[in-house]
């Protein structure tokens, strides 16, 4: 039964006796499984429109490891790209985009009822894993936040200040809310059709969060990730959504209430122990063990990781890194990680 599986139940709000575990970035670069089959596909790109590869590389971690909830393989730029941004991976330095600075290249942008052919490929993906998945795995699709797609396509690139954007916001305020309209909007149609093609959970990937004060977190983070998620749950009731503003510090205390969401993730950047006190309260969380223990692994690791599922023990809770775990890691750790949080 549906409602039988740990992640849906630590959604739903309810302290389980072990946290359910999965691992942003779980198919990457860190598997060599993974490393062959996006050769087989040729590029990144071509693996994500490839609904059978992209299938496949969701399920690698699966098999591997048994994660309670899977990812959609996916990247968060392939809606600019669906939107009419060229978009190319540069390797060992990352994504490239043509930049949006103007009304008339807002303007130009395609009409949200064009992304649907681009983005078909996803949906069947979705299709696959929705059939193929173990019954007790979760199926999570995701988008990033409006303020985080925008710095990539006002950029051009990423950024290590998102100053492009910040630039854009202070110098064309009009330009900048238009361009957030159309990708909020864009982000609601895809979220949409990813949970009519089987997605079970939704998450918002806001990575730049941390980079907005004050009322601009409120106007450019939490905002645009509440229309979506309001906008999610008026179509499709009972969906969960989870909500990462990445950075957010002490703006992570509310944050369940001003987004709408039924989980907030945490980034390593918070304590643990505060988070069950300020965050838990609101409702589930996910996270946040640094990424650079699956690097490093041994009795840190193990403690690491038991802290924080101490800390976390009184209220739901998804195991989870703090940020996505990198090419460098060691699978071995990832072993080690599950096992630790499921007392092995
Ligand atoms: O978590 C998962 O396993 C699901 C798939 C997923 C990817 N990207 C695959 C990917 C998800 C959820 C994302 C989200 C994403 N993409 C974010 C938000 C989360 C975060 O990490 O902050 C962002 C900012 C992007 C944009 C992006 N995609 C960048 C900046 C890069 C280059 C950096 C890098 O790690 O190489 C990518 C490429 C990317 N997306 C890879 C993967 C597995 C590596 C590409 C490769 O195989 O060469």
């Amino acid at each position: 039964m549906t409602a039988q599986k740990t992640i849906l139940r630590a959604l739903a709000g309810e302290t389980l006796p072990t946290p359910p575990i999965w691992m942003m970035r779980q198919a990457g670069r860190y598997l060599p499984e993974y490393k062959a089959t996006r050769a087989q596909a040729g590029d990144f790109l071509s693996l994500c429109y490839n609904p059978e590869l992209a299938a496949e590389v969701t399920f690698q971690p699966i098999r591997r490891y048994g994660f309670d909830a899977a990812i959609l393989f996916a990247d968060i730029l392939l809606v600019p790209q669906a939107l009419g941004a060229d978009l190319w991976f540069v390797t060992g330095e990352g994504p490239r985009l043509s930049t949006i600075t103007t009304q008339a290249e807002v303007d130009a942008l395609k009409p949200v009822e064009a992304i649907h052919d681009t983005l078909n490929p996803i949906y069947e993906t979705v299709k696959i894993l929705s059939k193929g998945l173990p019954e007790e795995t979760t199926l999570i699709g995701f988008a990033g936040a409006p303020w985080t797609v925008a710095t990539y396509m006002i950029a051009g690139r990423g950024t290590p200040d998102q100053g492009p954007a910040h630039g854009l916001k202070a110098e064309n305020r009009a330009v900048f809310d238009a361009l957030l309209e159309r990708i909020t909007e864009a982000t609601i149609h895809y979220l949409s059709a990813q949970i009519e093609a089987g997605a079970e959970v939704v998450k918002i990937f806001d990575s730049w969060a941390g980079s907005l004060q004050g009322a601009d977190f409120d106007d450019y983070s939490l905002k645009p990730m509440r229309q979506i998620t309001q906008a999610i749950k008026e179509k499709h009731p009972g969906i969960p959504v989870i909500a990462f503003p990445r950075g957010a510090g002490e703006r992570y205390v509310g944050a369940h209430d001003a987004i709408g969401a039924d989980c907030v993730a945490i980034d390593d950047g918070v304590d643990a122990a505060w988070a069950a006190e300020h965050v838990q309260t609101g409702g589930c969380v996910q996270g946040n063990l640094k990424s650079s223990h699956m690097v490093t692994g041994g009795d840190a690791l193990v403690s690491e990781t038991r802290r924080i599922v101490d800390a976390l023990s009184n209220g739901p809770h998804i195991f989870n890194l703090g940020h996505g775990i990198t090419p460098d890691a060691d699978p071995e750790n990832v072993q080690l990680m599950i096992d630790t949080v499921r007392g092995k």
